[in-house]
């Protein structure tokens, strides 16, 4: 295990199985739709390569990016579109994927800016929720795993950019960030 990691919460198998078992859901609840899998990047880029793959009907793939204004823990709410992606998506059934909601103002912010866009169906699609950090009402389709209101990384989560790569999602040790 990496050593800045006090312990492991989610391990490579519970996140296999819980990924599979989405992914699943979806192919059921989309058969004859071709939906269209947006992962918002950087986080979801490992939960979207996972999904997509448990996926087992046609469907599209793309990737945008957001990043939120505001400094330190706090944003003010105002999210700005860095890449957008790239299909059209009027009368199409959309899927965000997203590997957290935490206060709910990225994927709130999201759903009402694509919705102007003339969408078919828009779901959200979340492998981690932090309910004890909503700030904003988000309605969740899928959703794989509620977590605590710890520090965590890997499996796409970072910390200053680091932890990305972690196969699985651990809690980080206080001491790196600091405490
Ligand atoms: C994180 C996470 C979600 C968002 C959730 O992204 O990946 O996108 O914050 O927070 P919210 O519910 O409070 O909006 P971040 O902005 O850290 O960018 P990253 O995905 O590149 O790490
Ligand atoms: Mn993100
Ligand atoms: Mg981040």
């Amino acid at each position: 295990m990496n050593q800045d990691i006090e312990r492991v919460l989610l391990s490579e198998e519970e996140i296999a199985a819980k990924v599979k078992e989405i992914g699943a859901k979806i192919s059921e609840d989309y058969a004859g739709r071709d939906p269209i899998i947006i992962s918002v990047l950087k986080g979801s880029f490992m939960f979207m390569a996972d999904l997509v793959r448990a996926i087992t009907i046609p469907c599209t793939v793309d990737f945008m990016s957001v990043s939120s204004y505001g400094s330190g823990t706090s944003s003010s709410g105002e999210v700005k579109i860095v890449k957008d992606f790239d299909n059209s998506i009027e009368n199409r059934h959309v899927i965000i994927v997203e590997d957290i909601l935490d206060s709910g103002r990225t994927l709130s912010y999201l759903m009402k800016t694509l919705k102007a866009r003339g969408a078919a169906s828009i779901a959200l699609c979340t492998f981690l929720d932090k309910p004890e950090r909503r700030v904003v009402p988000v309605e969740v389709a899928y959703s794989g795993f509620r977590v605590p209101d710890s520090f965590i990384v890997g499996y796409g989560l970072d910390y200053d950019q680091q932890y990305r790569n972690l196969p699985y999602v651990g809690v980080l040790k206080p001491s790196v960030y600091g405490e």
